[in-house]
């Protein structure tokens, strides 16, 4: 909600919830076609894809599974670098656009969550596009890096980025005009509640308008540390922005590296 010329790719976000919800109710923006058509359109030249490319060379992860992988923006350019990949998405409107945009054929795409991985298959599992942030409880930020742990071979990695809580960010995000999308216009009310941030988004496409919902956790520090060492992960490297410098209390984002611990460690 950024007054950017294009919708800033942090407002493309949705719940897997809204997936059932009835005429009227908030959509969720992942599962409205017409939404999701121009979701690679708004996050064009984003800095975080060349950054997980890079990470992924540098430690030289033969295969990777993408959390949440969306529209594979990701996915397809690892597998265009040598990686073998599996794309992993609950939201079968994305998954339909991954499945169609060119190299899609040189990536396996499981319709699902972390949980429906294969066991002990990855050097490397991501989430990108801040995916971490769905994940609205401790228990549900305990079940998804128990999931991931369970998809990576021993000693392999997980990587991802969080918002920086203390920022607050999403303030930046509410909107009394709307702001220009790559197909129309989009305007945004955005509640907090406790580390819990809703915001609802008012689409317009020449003649047409959707309005979607969807809540992101931001967790504190503690918080996402605490749930990496109870499911066995040791935090390796972290960086506090797209350009590689430590984390700061001003840093926009607390990128990740962590290593699935081995009976060797601690
Ligand atoms: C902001 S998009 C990011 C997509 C992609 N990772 C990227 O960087 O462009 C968030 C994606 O997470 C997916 N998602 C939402 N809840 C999820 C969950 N519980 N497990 C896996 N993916 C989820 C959404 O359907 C959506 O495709």
């Amino acid at each position: 909600m950024n007054r950017a010329p294009r919708a800033p790719w942090h407002l493309a976000r949705a719940t897997i919830d809204g997936m059932q919800r009835s005429a009227g109710e908030p959509h969720n923006f992942y599962a409205v076609p017409e939404l999701a058509a121009h979701y690679d359109a708004d996050n064009a030249g984003r800095p975080d894809l060349p950054f997980y490319l890079r990470l992924a060379g540098r430690i030289a992860a033969r295969r990777v599974v993408d959390i949440g992988s969306g529209t594979g923006l990701l996915c397809r350019s690892l597998a265009a670098r040598g990686h073998e990949v599996i794309g992993v998405e609950p939201q079968l409107t994305m998954l339909d656009i991954a499945r169609r945009r060119p190299g899609a054929s040189e990536v396996a795409w499981v319709h699902g969550t972390a949980g429906d991985l294969p066991a002990g298959w990855a050097d490397l599992a991501v989430m990108t596009g801040h995916v971490a942030q769905y994940f609205l409880d401790d228990e549900a930020w305990r079940l998804v890096l128990t999931q991931s742990r369970r998809s990576l071979r021993p000693g392999a990695h997980l990587a991802f980025e969080i918002r920086n809580a203390s920022l607050d960010e999403w303030r930046t995000w509410a909107s009394d005009e709307p702001g220009a999308t790559s197909a129309g216009t989009v305007r945004a009310d955005v509640h907090r509640a406790g580390d819990l941030v809703t915001h609802t988004d008012h689409w317009v496409q020449h003649d047409r308008e959707w309005t979607t919902r969807e809540t992101l956790r931001f967790p504190s520090w503690e918080d996402v540390t605490r749930g990496l060492a109870t499911t066995g992960f040791v935090v390796e490297e972290s960086w506090g922005d797209w350009t590689g410098e430590p984390i700061t209390p001003r840093s926009p984002e607390w990128i990740i590296l962590a290593r699935a611990a081995g009976a060797g460690d601690g």
